[in-house]
């Protein structure tokens, strides 16, 4: 049986582990211990996936800025994100993502954004964030980042550059 539900304190071990494991090196647990950190952090949209009262899951949503000249547009960027190994290609991520995106719509939140894999994000709904002229602030090939509509047209008049804060710098 698996809980997808929102973080609690005495996760950060196991969300840590699950980070370290799965990307096989320390940056991403240390990115989200970092973003902990920001005032902007929304502890209800880092998500973990529990099974046997252990940690086997972690999603983080963090709130962000598309800068389009003088104006800026809050959107929510996914990332990072991690199934432990021997957990994966069992839908835990899957799961993860529909529960985030769910929770992410309850608070008010109007879309999300992803770096990631062109073939595992549009089945929920993402798709090239070019076609809004959104852009990336990192290199990264055209589908590799995309762009989802929380509420239905709300990227409709929306361009311009995601701004992370700088602690992504560390991954
Ligand atoms: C990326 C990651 C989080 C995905 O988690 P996951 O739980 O394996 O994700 P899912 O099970 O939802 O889907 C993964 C794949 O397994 C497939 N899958 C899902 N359930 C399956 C099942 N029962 N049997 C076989 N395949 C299955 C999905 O179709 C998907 O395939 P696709 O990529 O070809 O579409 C995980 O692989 C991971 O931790 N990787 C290392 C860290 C990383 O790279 N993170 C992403 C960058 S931030």
């Amino acid at each position: 049986m698996i809980t997808i539900r929102s973080e609690k304190p005495e996760d950060y071990q196991g969300i840590e582990r699950v980070n370290d494991l799965s990307f096989k090196r320390k940056a991403e647990g240390k990115l989200v211990e970092e973003i902990r950190k920001l005032p902007e952090f929304v502890s209800g949209l880092s998500i973990v996936a529990e099974q046997d009262e252990q940690i086997v899951g972690h999603i983080l949503f963090l709130p962000v800025v598309i800068k389009q000249k003088d104006k800026t547009h809050s959107t929510l960027t996914l990332a990072p994100m991690s199934v432990l190994p021997g957990y994966q290609k069992k839908s835990v991520g899957k799961l993860m993502i529909i529960y985030g995106l769910q929770k992410a719509k309850e608070l008010g939140y109007k879309s999300a954004v992803v770096l990631g894999h062109p073939s595992y994000y549009p089945k929920f709904g993402f798709e090239k964030a070019s076609k809004w002229k959104i852009k990336s602030p990192f290199p990264a090939p055209d589908e590799v980042f995309m762009a989802l509509e929380l509420e239905k047209g709300s990227l409709d008049s929306i361009q311009g550059n995601v701004i992370y804060p700088p602690v992504f710098d560390l991954v």
